[in-house]
């Protein structure tokens, strides 16, 4: 049966081309007004202009009209942490208290907080709990995420929650990749011996992750006082043995190099960027490496925030994603994310929707499944409730714009 939805006020994000974009072409996020979009077999199959709604061969079809509501792809979330245990409200209060990182660490905080809550934390637990993360966010919009790993931090419990992403993976409707991020922190056991850690990552939970099918990406929190660049390059040499391709944490405290590595090492996306030189800029730029800005981090962290529009003006290709994790991104509601790069990054509405669209459906590796309304793709779509135009959604910020999501075509409200 098909399901057509008609009387869409405007049809935004329409791309049939795959090729990720850069500079000014992420501006074009090409639309129709008062259209219609017909979804078959959980996929799109046409779309056009209530001009020629009456042309249609209605045979066999559900049509609903969605009067006043804009329709637009589904998010494409490429960087969270969205499998942890706990929560870490008390370290935002010694934050606010004027705490530096050294002594929230010394209290037990960071990092390796949220290592000791997934160790204390059932694989079912966990699971329970990142799937109602995951129902959330898919509520929001999202139609495809990234998952990474990363709070494990021993053979035993990287697999644990790699298994869980797994799992997540099998119950869920949306796309979802996985990441190994067995190098975010040192645990304690390691920090006088950090070679053998990265010995351990190297020799026995990466073969192990993928042995299992676990990970199709690896990551490594490549800054001073974490990962030196010569770790960094190891593990990933590693990975790549095992076809997981990287997407690095760099430049988020520092500009020491880490974005030069990610770029020679060939990175799909290198991810925060607060701290970004003129050559550095100019390195992203003229590599085919994903800039993936976090703004709600850096919102968080009060951090600087990346220089988006030096990067666009480099013609570097841009994404936008959540980072959802519990220290510095607790939220993984895109329409934040939209909002903190208009308003703080100066990002235009359609070079914010189109970074956290189909930029980010890119900086997975899955542009030809999702990121654009386009035939042949899944039928993932967000439908607003009435605004006068997209960019009512980061200017009425904190807000949900949201009145109901389409996933593999079915409404998320009738399931
Ligand atoms: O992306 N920078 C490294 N990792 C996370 C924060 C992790 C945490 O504090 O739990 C990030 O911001
Ligand atoms: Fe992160």
């Amino acid at each position: 049966m098909k399901l057509w939805l008609t009387d869409i006020a405007e049809l935004h994000g329409l791309r049939s081309t795959l090729q990720v974009l850069r500079g000014n072409d992420l501006s074009n996020f090409p639309s129709i007004k008062e259209a219609w979009i017909c979804i078959e077999n959980e996929r799109i199959v046409d779309y056009g202009s209530m001009q020629d709604w009456d042309q249609q061969n209605l045979d066999n079809s559900k049509v609903v009209s969605i009067k006043g509501s804009m329709v637009l792809p589904c998010w494409c979330d490429s960087h969270t942490h969205l499998v942890f245990a706990g929560s870490r409200e008390q370290e935002m209060i010694y934050k606010i208290k004027g705490m530096g990182y050294a002594e929230i660490a010394a209290k037990g905080g960071g990092i390796l907080s949220s290592a000791r809550a997934v160790e204390e934390s059932s694989e079912v637990a966990l699971f329970e709990a990142a799937q109602i993360r995951l129902k959330k966010i898919i509520g929001w919009g999202t139609g495809a995420v990234e998952i990474k790993s990363g709070y494990g931090l021993s053979l035993e419990n990287e697999l644990k929650m790699l298994r869980v992403i797994q799992r997540l993976k099998n119950n869920s409707p949306i796309p979802i990749k996985a990441t190994f991020l067995g190098a975010h922190a040192y645990p304690l056991a390691y920090r006088e011996r950090k070679l053998a850690y990265i010995d351990l990552i190297v020799h026995e939970m990466i073969p192990a992750v993928a042995h299992e099918h676990l990970a199709d990406y690896v990551d490594v929190f490549c800054e001073e006082g974490f990962f030196s660049l010569s770790d960094t390059r190891r593990i990933v040499e590693a990975a790549l043995k095992f076809g997981m391709k990287p997407r690095l944490h760099v430049n988020q405290l520092t500009s020491s190099g880490g974005l030069q590595l990610a770029v020679e090492l060939g990175a799909i996306s290198a991810d925060h960027l607060e701290m970004m030189t003129e050559e550095d800029i100019s390195c992203i730029a003229s590599s085919s490496t994903i800039a993936t800005l976090l703004p709600t981090a850096a919102f968080f962290l009060r951090a600087p925030y990346p220089p988006a529009r030096k990067l666009i003006e480099a013609g570097a290709a841009v994404a936008i994603a959540s980072d959802f994790n519990p220290g510095s991104s607790p939220n993984g509601n895109m329409q934040h994310v939209v909002n903190m790069s208009c308003i703080q990054m100066k990002m235009t509405p359609e070079e914010a929707f189109q970074a956290a669209t189909f930029q980010g459906a890119c900086a997975m590796e899955l542009q030809h499944e999702v990121g654009s309304i386009a035939k042949g793709k899944l039928a993932n779509i967000i439908i607003t409730k009435p605004i006068p135009s997209l960019a009512y959604i980061p200017y009425s910020f904190g807000e949900n714009h949201i009145q109901d999501v389409v996933i593999r075509g079915r409404f998320l409200s009738e399931e």
